[in-house]
């Protein structure tokens, strides 16, 4: 594994891409102190100031190409467990990409590949996870590890159990097993939920999570299987 470090990037996902497609290995990392571009979903702004672990891997998967967004789930689950060893922290994950504890924002997830004649040349997954800053240092919906516990982690120690329990699942992953144990340690799993999606809103109880990362929302009329978007809890 090589670890390539940065006192401050623009986005650690930028670099990866960089190395990427001068043919770095698999597992290649790229993690920086700050980043001062940190890209999330749909264009979004990551605050990524000092405190917090920003990191991308890059990975070769011998996967077709409509099976990429497994990754996230994949990396999401390996996250939560490193979290609970490392901290105790008993986070959940929220579809599609993030971890949650309670109201939360504990971590996000950027998933970026390039694809080559339906060929994953290579993937870059992009992990931010909110550790050491306070209160005033986090966006208003998010939350640290150390706002949570009280206390401060070694981020480089952090890091190596995240890829280590991502590498646990990595080679010959099971997509029906990455999903199941998603699913389980959903923050939304059986509750109401609206999601946001690129034809309007879906509003109902969220039932289940299909091998292909799309959910399932049971409306008031019908079963409606969502695959892209964004997701809120109704309280
Ligand atoms: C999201 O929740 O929308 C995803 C956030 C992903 C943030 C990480 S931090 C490391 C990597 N570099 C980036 O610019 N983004 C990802």
């Amino acid at each position: 594994m090589n670890i390539i470090r940065y006192k401050r990037v623009t986005s650690t996902n930028d670099k990866a891409k960089v190395l990427g497609e001068k043919g770095a290995n698999e597992w290649t990392i790229v993690v920086a102190e700050v980043q001062t571009r940190g890209r999330g979903r749909a264009g979004k702004r990551w605050e990524s100031r000092e405190g917090g672990l920003w990191f991308s891997i890059i990975l070769r998967p011998k996967i077709s190409a409509d099976k990429v967004s497994i990754l996230q789930f994949l990396a999401s689950n390996g996250l939560r467990r490193a979290v609970k060893v490392k901290t105790g922290v008993h986070a959940l994950t929220k579809w599609p990409n993030d971890l949650v504890f309670k109201t939360g924002k504990l971590a996000g997830i950027l998933v970026e590949s390039k694809i080559v004649n339906e060929i994953v040349s290579f993937v870059i997954v992009g992990i931010g996870l909110n550790v050491n800053q306070d209160q005033r240092e986090l966006p208003s919906r998010a939350t640290s590890l150390c706002k949570i516990t009280g206390r401060n982690y070694e981020l480089n120690e952090l890091m190596e159990v995240v890829i280590e329990e991502m590498k646990l699942d990595y080679d010959g992953a099971e997509l029906a097993k990455i999903t199941d144990e998603w699913w389980t340690n959903c923050v939304h799993n059986y509750e109401q939920v609206v999601t946001h999606t690129p034809s309007g809103y879906v509003k109902g109880l969220c039932v289940g999570m299909n091998t292909d990362g799309s959910i399932l929302i049971k409306s008031k009329h019908r079963m409606v299987r969502v695959s892209e978007g964004s997701l809120k809890l109704v309280k």
